[in-house]
């Protein structure tokens, strides 16, 4: 009897609402389409490196679309390139790609589908120039990926912050105070900029524009002076003082990933209390926004990645991240995805179009 073909996907980095919804569609369309076997690695390259996985059978799918995280887990530690690895004294980063790729070569996959932020998607850049047969597709709440104009998740932790926001406007409202959001995203002010304007937030700080704390305090004051009952202020995570540093939460030593970021909200919100004396109070939404069920939209974005991914591998086109590029689903090389962090532009026009409605960005003048 003729040997089925298969293909192996995995999980990376931090996860996501959309993750299981993209595993649905490649192994849906793997299994039923194209007759492939599909083996799922658990826990992202942990998996990977530890040749921990097992078969998704066709059934296994159903109801998963709805899902947030990711059934097969994820690790935003493992890397084949620089594994933290126990030792003695601490651990040190190993690289232990030799035996991955040799895990690779046993599983038999015709491919690897590698779902993830920049962190697995270059490490899936390495195995691939390293001779794996790989296929990318992007997922991360940050939408700080090359490639793509949107990433799986982004829209759901988009809509999350823009609940979130909508909930603070009226305790904000009753209580004449200013508040301050915190949205993840790293460095990359994409998310505060989308929830930011879905909020209606008066104040939107991205860490592509150092804040200044009296532009900030000015809105404040100034709207307070005119009768509003309410400032709110949308900030991200890496958002930093002109001149300063962002906010560091924790290093973690044995991450490919160190630090991690959060609080400046708090850091700020009593800077700006002292500043106009107008009650400041900070919210962090930080996890709130990588869990639940994801929204309509990133469904239809992970089908039509996870679907249009299984179709690279059948032509037998590695080496690439599958992406949207207006309407359309592209493909891009993986080393231009992995070419570093997609900022936000100071001119995009969102951002004009938030100034134009008065929106304050609390930069320097
Ligand atoms: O990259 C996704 C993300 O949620 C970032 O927005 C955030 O800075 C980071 O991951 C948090 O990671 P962790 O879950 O490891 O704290």
């Amino acid at each position: 009897m003729e040997k089925k073909r298969r293909i192996a996907i995995l999980t990376g980095g931090g996860d996501c609402p959309g993750m299981n919804a993209i595993v649905r569609a490649v192994a849906k369309k793997a299994i039923l389409d194209l007759g492939y076997e599909v083996v799922g690695i658990e826990d992202g390259y942990e998996g990977l490196i530890q040749d921990r996985h097992h078969i998704l059978e066709y059934g296994d799918m159903s109801g998963i679309i709805t899902l947030g995280g990711t059934i097969l887990g994820t690790s935003n530690t493992a890397n084949p390139y620089a594994n933290p690895t126990k030792t003695d004294g601490g651990f040190e980063f190993k690289d232990v790609s030799k035996s991955a790729i040799a895990n690779i070569s046993k599983m038999n996959v015709d491919c690897l589908v590698c779902v993830g932020g920049d962190g697995t998607l270059g490490a899936a850049d390495r195995l691939y120039r390293d001779g794996v047969p790989v296929v990318g597709i992007p997922k991360t709440i940050d939408n700080d990926l090359f490639g793509t104009d949107v990433s799986v998740g982004f829209d759901t932790a988009v809509s999350v912050a823009a609940e979130g926001i909508d909930r603070v406007h009226t305790t904000a409202e009753s209580h004449h105070r200013a508040m301050l959001i915190e949205v993840m995203g790293r460095n990359a002010g994409w998310l505060a900029l989308y929830s930011g304007i879905a909020g209606g937030g008066d104040i939107i700080v991205i860490p592509e524009m150092p804040y200044d704390a009296e532009v900030i305090a000015e809105v404040v004051r100034r709207r307070s002076g005119s009768g509003k009952r309410f400032t709110i202020v949308v900030i991200a995570e890496g958002a930093k003082p002109v001149g300063g540093e962002a906010v560091v939460r924790q290093i973690v030593k044995d991450g490919s990933e160190p630090i991690r970021l959060g609080g400046v909200s708090f850091a700020l919100a009593s800077k700006l209390e002292d500043m106009t004396g107008i009650e400041t109070r900070a919210l962090v939404m930080g996890h709130l926004l990588r869990g639940g069920s994801p929204t309509a939209a990133d469904r239809v974005l992970a089908t039509r990645l996870g679907t249009r991914a299984v179709e690279l591998v059948a032509d037998r086109h590695f080496g690439h991240m599958v992406g949207l590029r207006g309407d359309s689903i592209v493909e891009e090389p993986l080393e231009e995805v992995a070419r570093g962090q997609r900022k936000v532009p100071v001119d995009h026009p969102l951002v004009q179009s938030a100034r134009s409605l008065g929106t304050s960005f609390g930069e320097a003048p």
